[in-house]
């Protein structure tokens, strides 16, 4: 039996590098990595294995950024949602942002919340964005909402209180660095990590078919022997 790639996660990383490499402002990266993220979302959303995608948009720590660059990455956050609406709806993908929204001014969250509800009855992949994500922050703000509920803690509450509650299977990072950046810390437990020198702006769906090949062929034992 090989591995199924049910819950896919991704560090896009390289946008700025691209862009300096081309002699131009990191925006450009940026404004070409969401290209990326349409066609591996397009994919993903074909490729029925494939039941979840996670994507690292923003962390908790990009508010350290240049203020033009986090000013441009809002920007282009709302068209993105703005225009991707009639696409998620198209392919029957239901979006599902992870990661603390009161971040956000009030008109992105609007627009981030319009696209969550208006695509809750798709039944396809479940495409998450993580904004304003960091997956300390999420285990917190998990032990937070149980600890307000007078809940038991285990290992069980704290994963189903998290803003991701599925496992990874497997992790991807592109860029060329090999660490996980404070993406999906708790669900990442048991994922194949698998790191490309790719810059995001040139990941094809032809590296990640070859990705997830090595993925299916990899014995998983989760602690255990086989
Ligand atoms: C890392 O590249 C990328 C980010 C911090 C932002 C990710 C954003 C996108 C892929 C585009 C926008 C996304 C959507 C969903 C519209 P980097 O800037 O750290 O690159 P570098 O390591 O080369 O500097």
């Amino acid at each position: 039996m090989s591995n199924l790639p049910s819950h896919v996660a991704i560090i896009m990383d390289g946008n700025g590098r691209w862009a300096q490499k081309q002699g131009k402002n990191r925006t450009f990266g940026h404004e070409k990595g969401a290209e990326t993220v349409r066609s591996i979302t397009a994919y993903c959303s074909q490729h029925s294995e494939v039941k979840q995608l996670t994507l690292y948009a923003f962390s908790t720590e990009n508010w350290k950024r240049p203020k033009l660059e986090i000013e441009f990455l809002m920007k282009l956050l709302e068209r993105y949602f703005k225009k991707e609406l009639s696409t998620y709806l198209e392919q029957n993908i239901r979006f599902h942002p992870i990661g603390d929204l009161s971040g956000f001014s009030s008109s992105l969250q609007k627009t981030i919340i319009s696209v969550c509800e208006a695509t809750a009855h798709c039944t396809g992949l479940i495409q998450s964005l993580a904004l304003n994500y960091g997956g300390r922050d999420e285990i917190v703000r998990s032990v937070q909402k149980l600890q307000h509920s007078n809940s038991t803690i285990s290992e069980a509450s704290i994963s189903e209180a998290l803003d991701c509650v599925n496992d990874v299977d497997l992790l991807i990072r592109t860029g060329g660095d090999h660490r996980i950046s404070n993406f999906l810390l708790w669900q990442s437990a048991y994922a194949e990590l698998f790191f490309t020198d790719t810059l995001w702006p040139e990941f094809t769906i032809d590296e990640l078919e070859k990705i997830i090949a090595k993925f299916k062929k990899v014995e998983r034992r989760f602690g255990g022997v086989n």
